[in-house]
């Protein structure tokens, strides 16, 4: 797909009321953005699809929510706050703009040909203060990575659900990096969500190995269950000297974006680094008791942390196609190229939208207006009542929408309807009283 589909995306999350730029009024704000409502609902079944296959559907994980700000002692421990988390920055001489030193391909300045100055090292954390004081004591961070979150509920989770190694911890929620460069859109952002599990495993090379294999398979699976085709997924491992602080291995699950290949998706080998140092700073004993072996020890850990930003980006990418003239077979339907969002039934927004054929009759609009109440209760429905039908179509299309039905004339008189399958465009007449059975049959996960 060419570089302009990213201009197509961006376009259509705004016009439709995906995503749009936060403080928009004011200019925007720092590559920052704001979710929609349709952003908000699709966004959010990706979240809830990731938090079931982790925890719902599986018994040795479980979830948290934990605070965003923590203690300063957190980042201290994990080692965010020296050069474990920090970029090269430079800066151009003349028109003062700042780069990342690895993304350049040479040492001139790329917006102005000038010179930059030596590099240096640039920490990612957000600051704050806490309390009404702005001084050293009351500084802390926004945090960097959800996982540091997960590692403070280890303990208190571990005891009072008495869990047993192998057992994971799962939390979705935004972190925070102040990002020398952000790009393409929501891709790289200083405000992001991150969906991340923790498995806690025994210090044993052949079991990390184990679990490490499995989780690769386990996530690449999600993406592929969800409608991304195997060509436009690959596994990338990290080379010894692009490996973060903690990470002793890491794989980066990477989908063909538009302008290539890139990072979704990491999984890591941290090792014993995190506890380790946060049993050492705290004083903690933060080590399991194995009863089969009547052994203690600090659990290694096995991490999948994925960006909820970034698989919208991905999903979204994935979905958009373009059909040339007369999909949308309606007597006022133009031959223009239409847009159909592709994504799938577990990730559309909306599920069904309801559409009287014509609005001045009274009867079909009350009749439309009653299947919406009955199915809106059901599945995340629209009712649609303006412009033509046709129009009415596209626009549903557009927003990925699986199931249009629409009430006519006919349908006052039979009590039916016809519902239209996005996907393969074909048209049924179901009886009202059906309707619910009909449309969970095809919805209902498999
Ligand atoms: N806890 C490990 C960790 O945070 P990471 O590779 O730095 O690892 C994991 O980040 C994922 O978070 C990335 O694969 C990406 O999907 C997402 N992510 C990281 N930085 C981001 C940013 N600036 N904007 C959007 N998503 C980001």
């Amino acid at each position: 797909m060419p570089q302009d589909l990213m201009e197509k995306i961006v376009s259509l999350c705004k016009r439709r009321g995906f995503i749009g730029p936060s403080s928009e009024i004011y200019g925007g704000f720092e590559s920052c953005y704001d979710y929609g409502f349709l952003g908000t609902l699709f966004k959010n079944n990706i979240k809830q699809n990731w938090w079931k296959e982790m925890t719902q559907y599986r018994n040795d994980i479980i979830g948290v929510d934990a605070s965003i700000l923590m203690s300063p002692k957190v980042w201290q421990a994990s080692g965010h706050l020296t050069a474990g988390f920090a970029d090269s920055l430079v800066e151009c001489q003349k028109c003062h703009h700042r780069f990342r030193k690895d993304y350049l391909k040479d040492d001139k300045c790329p917006d102005c040909g000038g010179g930059l100055t030596k590099e240096r090292k640039f920490n990612l954390m957000m600051k704050t203060f806490i309390g009404p004081v702005e001084d050293e004591a009351a500084v802390t961070y926004l945090r960097g990575e959800t996982c540091q979150g997960i590692y403070m509920n280890y303990q208190f989770m571990k005891d009072a659900l008495r869990l047993k190694i192998p057992f994971g911890i799962a939390q979705i929620g935004k972190a925070f990096r102040n990002e020398i460069t952000t790009r393409y859109f929501i891709f790289k952002m200083r405000e992001f969500e991150q969906m991340e599990m923790q498995y806690f495993v025994k210090p044993d090379e052949k079991e990390k190995e184990k679990w490490f294999d499995y989780w690769k398979k386990e996530r690449m699976h999600w993406y592929l269950s969800l409608g991304i085709p195997k060509e436009n997924l690959r596994f990338r491992e990290h080379q010894k000297n692009e490996l973060a602080h903690y990470a002793r291995r890491a794989v980066d699950i990477e989908y063909k974006f538009p302008w290539g290949f890139d990072e979704m998706e990491g999984i890591h080998d941290r090792g014993d680094w995190d506890l380790s140092n946060h049993g050492e700073h705290s004083g903690q004993d933060l080590s399991y008791y194995d009863e089969a072996s009547k052994k203690k020890f600090i659990p290694h850990i096995i991490e999948t942390s994925a960006g909820a930003d970034r698989s919208v980006l991905a999903f979204l990418a994935n979905a958009y196609q373009e059909v040339e003239g007369g999909r949308t077979k309606t007597t006022e339907a133009k031959k223009e190229t239409e847009i159909v969002l592709r994504l799938n039934k577990e990730l559309a927004p909306i599920k069904v939208a309801v559409l009287p054929l014509v609005r001045n009759k009274k009867e079909i609009v009350k009749k439309a207006k009653e299947v919406y109440d009955l199915l809106k209760v059901h599945w995340m429905c629209q009712y649609d009542e303006t412009g033509s039908i046709g129009r009415r179509y596209r626009r549903q299309d557009e927003i990925s929408t699986l199931y249009c039905l629409t009430v006519d004339f006919d349908s006052l008189k039979k009590n039916d309807l016809t519902v239209r399958d996005r996907d393969t465009m074909k048209q049924e007449r179901i009886k009202t009283g059906e309707l619910v059975d009909y449309l969970r049959e095809k919805l209902e996960r498999r």
